[in-house]
C-alpha cells in the first residue's frame, strides 16, 4: 500500500506532530510503500523570513531522520524539490468549487489567529490535494486536525476523475483515534502556529520550563484531581502503556498527588523516551551534506513517480494539444 503523508517546517517539530503522525509513518515504512515530505510550500503560508524557512526546512529533515526515518526504505523529500506539484495544483482548482475551501475550518482558525487572510492560505488545501494526488497517495497518516483536508483532496480526485475519467487514487485518511488531537501546554490543540508546544529536540532547561508551564486546574491537593480534559494527564498517557495508565489514573483519583511533581516526572519520561534519538539527531545536524543528499535523492525518486500521474492528468484534460 501506498502511505504518504507531510509536515510543515514552518516551526520545530513538537510531541503532536510525533505521535499525531511522524511515529507511525516511522513504522508504517516497514510493511509499506512510504512517501515523506516537507511541505515548504505550505510553509510560506505562515513564515516570511527565507532565512527562518530554509533553517526550519534543514531541521525538520534531521528531525524526521533522527527519529528514524529510513531513506533506503522510504521516498523522503522536500516539497518544492518537485515543483511539478504547483502545476498540478491548477488542474486541480478548476475542479475545487470556492464553496468547499469556504467550509475549511483551518483557513477560519489561522485568520482568525492573525495570520494574514492571503490566497496562498484560503487554497491551501488545493495543494495538499495535489500533494496526495500527484503521487498516488492511498492511505495518508495524519492528526484529527487534518480531516477535513482529507475529505477536501478526496472530493476534488473524485470530481477530477468525474470530469475527466478515471485520473486519480482517491485517498483515504488514516487518523489514530488514541492520539488524535494532542493537546499543548495551554490546554489548546498542540500546534507550532500556536506557541504551545512541547517540541520533541528541545534542550533541557527549555523542556523543563515548558513542562512545568503545564496548565493545570487549580484543585486542592488534599483532593481528587479530575482526568476529563486534564492536559497533564493526557501528555503523560501519551508516553504508557494501558496498564500504566490505568496506573496514573488511580495516581490522579487519589487524592495528595501534587501536580509540580508529576511535571518533574513527566519532564524525565519525555527526557529519556527521545534521549536516543536525541544523539542521532546531533549527528545528523553536523554532516548537512550528507542529509542533503538524502533529501536530493529522494526528489529524485518522487518526481519518477509523480510524473505518471501528471501526465495523465495533463492528458486528460487536453493540454496535449498537439494530437
Ligand atoms: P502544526 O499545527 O504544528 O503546524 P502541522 O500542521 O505541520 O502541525 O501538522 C503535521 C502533522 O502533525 C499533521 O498530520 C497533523 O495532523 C499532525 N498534528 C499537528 N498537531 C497535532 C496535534 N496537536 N495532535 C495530533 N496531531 C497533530
Ligand atoms: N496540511 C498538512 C498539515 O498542516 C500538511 C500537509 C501538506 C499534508 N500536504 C500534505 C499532510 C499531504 C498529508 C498529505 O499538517
Amino acid at each position: 500500500m501506498r502511505v504518504l503523508s507531510g509536515i510543515q517546517p514552518s516551526g520545530s517539530l513538537h510531541l503532536g506532530n510525533y505521535f499525531g503522525m511522524m511515529r507511525r509513518m516511522v513504522e508504517y515504512q516497514e510493511n509499506n510503500e512510504l512517501f515523506c515530505f516537507l511541505v515548504n510550500y505550505h510553509a510560506l503560508t505562515t513564515v516570511f523570513d527565507a532565512g527562518l524557512l530554509r533553517q526550519r526546512t534543514f531541521e525538520a529533515a534531521c528531525d524526521f531522520l533522527a527519529l528514524g526515518l529510513d531513506p533506503e526504505k522510504s521516498v523522503f523529500w522536500v516539497q518544492s524539490d518537485v515543483p511539478e506539484v504547483t502545476e498540478l495544483t491548477w488542474l486541480l482548482s478548476n475542479v475545487t468549487g470556492m464553496g468547499l475551501l469556504e467550509r475549511c475550518h483551518s483557513y477560519k482558525d489561522k485568520t482568525a489567529k492573525g495570520i494574514p487572510a492571503s490566497h496562498g492560505l484560503f487554497s491551501y488545501p488545493v495543494l495538499m490535494a495535489a500533494d496526495i494526488l500527484l503521487f498516488g497517495g492511498e492511505k495518508v497518516p495524519v492528526g484529527k486536525d487534518q480531516k477535513q483536508h482529507l475529505e477536501v483532496a478526496r472530493d476534488i480526485a473524485i470530481r477530477f476523475n468525474n470530469t475527466y475519467g478515471e485520473t486519480f487514487v482517491v485517498p483515504e485518511p488514516d487518523i489514530a483515534e488514541d492520539v488524535a488531537l494532542v493537546p499543548g501546554i495551554d490546554g489548546q490543540k498542540m500546534s507550532k502556529s500556536y506557541g504551545n508546544t512541547i517540541e520533541i529536540f528541545a534542550d533541557e532547561k527549555t523542556l523543563r520550563k515548558k513542562v512545568m508551564s503545564i496548565k493545570t486546574d487549580s484543585t486542592p491537593v488534599d483532593e481528587p484531581k479530575p482526568i476529563e480534559g486534564n492536559v497533564l494527564f493526557d501528555l503523560y498517557a501519551l508516553f504508557l502503556s494501558e496498564q500504566e495508565k490505568a496506573a496514573l489514573k488511580e495516581r490522579f483519583l487519589t487524592p495528595g498527588l501534587k501536580y509540580g511533581e508529576v511535571k518533574k516526572e513527566l519532564f524525565g519520561v519525555i527526557w529519556e523516551y527521545f534521549a536516543p534519538y536525541r544523539k542521532e539527531r546531533e549527528r545528523l545536524a553536523a554532516n548537512k551534506p550528507y542529509v542533503l543528499e538524502t533529501l536530493r535523492r529522494g526528489a529524485q525518486k518522487a518526481r519518477e513517480a509523480g510524473a505518471v500521474y501528471l501526465e495523465r492528468a495533463r492528458r486528460n484534460v487536453g493540454l496535449d494539444y498537439w494530437k
